[in-house]
């Protein structure tokens, strides 16, 4: 097997695998659930905003919450004004940040009027200068990404603006670049395209190197987009040369991709999850929950999300579950309706308990 865990820089990674900031998800419960399983190489927070961290917003503050377990931890600025998001890295620094990152892919509105997130893709001129103030703010050791898309439009991906771009990043100091394989036209919809990231990773890779897994090779191209399963991450690596592969939504239902995807690509075998791993995988994070955000937050965190984290448990049919759960009114509640499931699971010893209950699956 090739697998090699990621080199960003001067920081060596455990494994090539990347959890993706996702707003509204990738808080510290989140990322320590997703860790506790395994294979995490490197986690992100979500998009953060320096005049928040600057301004002592509570809220971002809380975003970017860490601690020791949650290491290596990368903080991700997004923004346009090279001076603020300077000071904002070295804020993250100061908090315990091991990777900066830029954001250059977000595409909703209120971020990119202002001219940050995937607007800096058509404004080279101001990413670049913001990976240079933020390389010169922060010490060495602490590497500088920024996360893109394949360009604005679908023009622009033809001309290979991410290619471009990410190789005048590397020149300003960024030691790697994630490319989420779509245009902002294209949001979310439409299928991530693996040859544009793969042009994206040979562009860089003729301009300083191909990346060789060492300190000394050329710069990291880490893949994102699409990625469900520990195949698609063969698949992602495969078809794209990338050197590491970044997942978010893929980790809402199976938050041990990490673990199955590196497995996989270290011993060929991806290994099972057994179903009382899954439910302990929710009271983890649960108990995560309460204890960053308190009960009340926590039930309705949990009850948001469960739909997701449901979506593997007992090949996703665990209906009673999921509705126990959106109705707990208690921590000791959510504690029952596992309990129950849990006893349910051992006593069928079924792989389809929504018969033994009767209740349709969704
Ligand atoms: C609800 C949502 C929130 C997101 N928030 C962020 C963010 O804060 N920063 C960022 O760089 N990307 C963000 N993304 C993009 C993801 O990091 C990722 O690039 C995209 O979802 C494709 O990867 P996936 O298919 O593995 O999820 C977000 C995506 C979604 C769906």
């Amino acid at each position: 097997m090739l697998a090699t865990p990621l080199q960003i820089g001067p920081l060596r990674l455990e494994t090539n695998l990347l959890l993706a900031p996702i707003a509204g998800w990738c808080d510290l419960a989140w990322r320590m659930t997703v860790r506790q399983l395994g294979g995490v190489g490197l986690a992100c927070t979500d998009l953060l905003s320096p005049v928040g961290l600057l301004c002592g917003s509570e809220a971002t503050a809380d975003l970017a919450r860490t601690n020791d377990f949650d290491k290596p931890i990368g903080m991700q600025l997004y923004g346009s004004d090279p001076a603020l998001l300077a000071e904002g890295a070295r804020w993250c620094v100061d908090r315990g940040a091991t990777v900066v990152d830029i954001n250059m892919g977000c595409p909703v509105d209120k971020v990119c009027k202002k001219d940050g997130g995937s607007k800096l893709m058509t404004i080279p001129e101001t990413a670049v200068a913001i990976a240079d103030a933020v390389r010169r703010a922060i010490p060495d050791n602490v590497p500088v990404t920024a996360k893109m898309r394949l360009g604005w439009t679908e023009a622009d991906a033809g001309k290979n603006v991410a290619g471009v771009l990410a190789c005048r990043l590397v020149e300003a100091g960024a030691a790697a670049i994630t490319v989420h394989g779509r245009t902002t036209e294209q949001r979310f919809k439409g299928n991530v395209r693996r040859e544009g990231i793969r042009r994206v990773v040979e562009t860089v890779g003729e301009r300083f190197g191909a990346y060789d897994g060492t300190a000394v090779g050329g710069p990291a191209v880490i893949g994102n987009g699409d990625v469900r399963t520990p195949d698609d991450v063969l698949d992602m690596i495969g078809q794209t040369g990338c050197a590491g592969v970044m997942i978010g939504r893929g980790a809402f239902a199976r938050p041990w991709i990490f673990r199955q995807a590196w497995a996989m690509q270290t011993t060929g075998d991806e290994g099972r999850v057994e179903e009382s791993e899954k439910l302990d995988t929710v009271l983890y994070y649960f108990n995560r929950l309460r204890e960053f955000r308190g009960d009340a937050n926590a039930l309705f965190k949990l009850g948001q999300k469960i739909s997701w984290l449901g979506k593997d448990i007992n090949g996703s049919h665990c209906r009673p579950l999921k509705d126990a759960i959106r109705e707990a009114r208690s921590a000791d509640d959510v504690y029952s309706a596992v309990q129950e499931w849990r006893e349910l699971s051992v006593r069928s010893g079924a792989q389809n308990l929504s018969e033994p209950v009767g209740i349709a699956d969704e």
